[in-house]
């Protein structure tokens, strides 16, 4: 398994985020996290990528304890984690976000696993080809989404956190997103994806946890998941 997380724990103050969660992760696949607003989904993700250190419990890595060790180090070893917010540096351009990226990628050791030869060639997967000289923040959102995903292919990931990729897409933007993200485990990139967009999460997860209040209630694939009368009614009234 590349990613074992046990026991994972994160207390905010009096919140408790996530109270013990075990999940696995392995390279060759896409693994969604489900689970209602405030069920620690984001948090997970902030606690792997290094974003948070946990209160208690572990991650490893391929093998390698990588509890509490600061973003950039997490980044180098291959987890890269986009936000639930586009963020770029807007008054740059596109390219210019990109190849920031990658040199960053590329000066923690990125070069190990060199997949990219130019920011334009990222920017022609993720679908942005010809929009280099775009300034970043000119750009309409669905673009803005894809070019996180670019700023994230650019440090080389192995692992790829996705952050509620398809809100505020138009359904054809989320289609094209379903189609990129389904590319990335067959050149070996692992994913695990937060969404609300039921259709997207079980089309695309070949397995879905869920959370709830910061523990995991259900886990296996997704048409055993979404019936499974635990999770229906943490969903009820929701768009499940
Ligand atoms: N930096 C923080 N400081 C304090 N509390 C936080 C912080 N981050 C998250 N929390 C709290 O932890 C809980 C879990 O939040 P989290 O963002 O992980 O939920 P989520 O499942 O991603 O929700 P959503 O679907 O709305 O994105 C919430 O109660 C939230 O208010
Ligand atoms: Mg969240």
């Amino acid at each position: 398994m590349a990613l074992q997380i046990t026991g994972l724990r994160k207390e905010f103050g009096g919140v408790v985020a996530l109270a013990g969660v075990d999940v696995s992760i392995e390279l060759d696949r896409i693994v969604g996290i489900i689970g209602p607003n405030g069920s620690g989904k984001t948090t997970l993700f902030n606690v792997v990528a290094g974003v948070h250190r946990p209160t208690s419990g572990r991650v490893l890595w391929q093998g390698k304890d990588i509890t509490g060790k600061p973003a950039y180090q997490i980044a180098r070893m291959g987890i890269v984690r986009t936000f639930q917010q586009a963020m770029s540096y807007r008054g740059l351009s596109v390219r210019e976000n990109v190849r920031i990226a990658s040199e960053h990628g590329r000066s923690y050791g990125g070069a190990a696993r060199p997949k990219w030869d130019s920011p334009d060639e990222i920017l022609a997967f993720v679908g942005l080809a010809g929009l280099g000289n775009e300034m970043a923040g000119s750009m309409p959102f669905g673009n803005l989404r894809r070019l996180g995903v670019a700023v994230a292919l650019a440090a080389n990931p192995l692992l790829l956190l996705l952050d509620e990729p398809a809100a505020g897409l138009s359904e054809n933007e989320i289609a094209e997103l379903m189609e990129l993200i389904l590319r990335f485990p067959r050149m070996g990139i692992g994913v695990c994806l937060i969404d609300h967009d039921m259709f997207l999460m079980s089309t695309l997860c070949e397995r879905l946890v869920v959370l709830n209040f910061g523990t995991k209630i259900a886990e296996g694939p997704p048409t055993l998941v979404l019936n499974d009368p635990k999770v229906t009614e943490v969903y009820l009234g929701n768009e499940i």
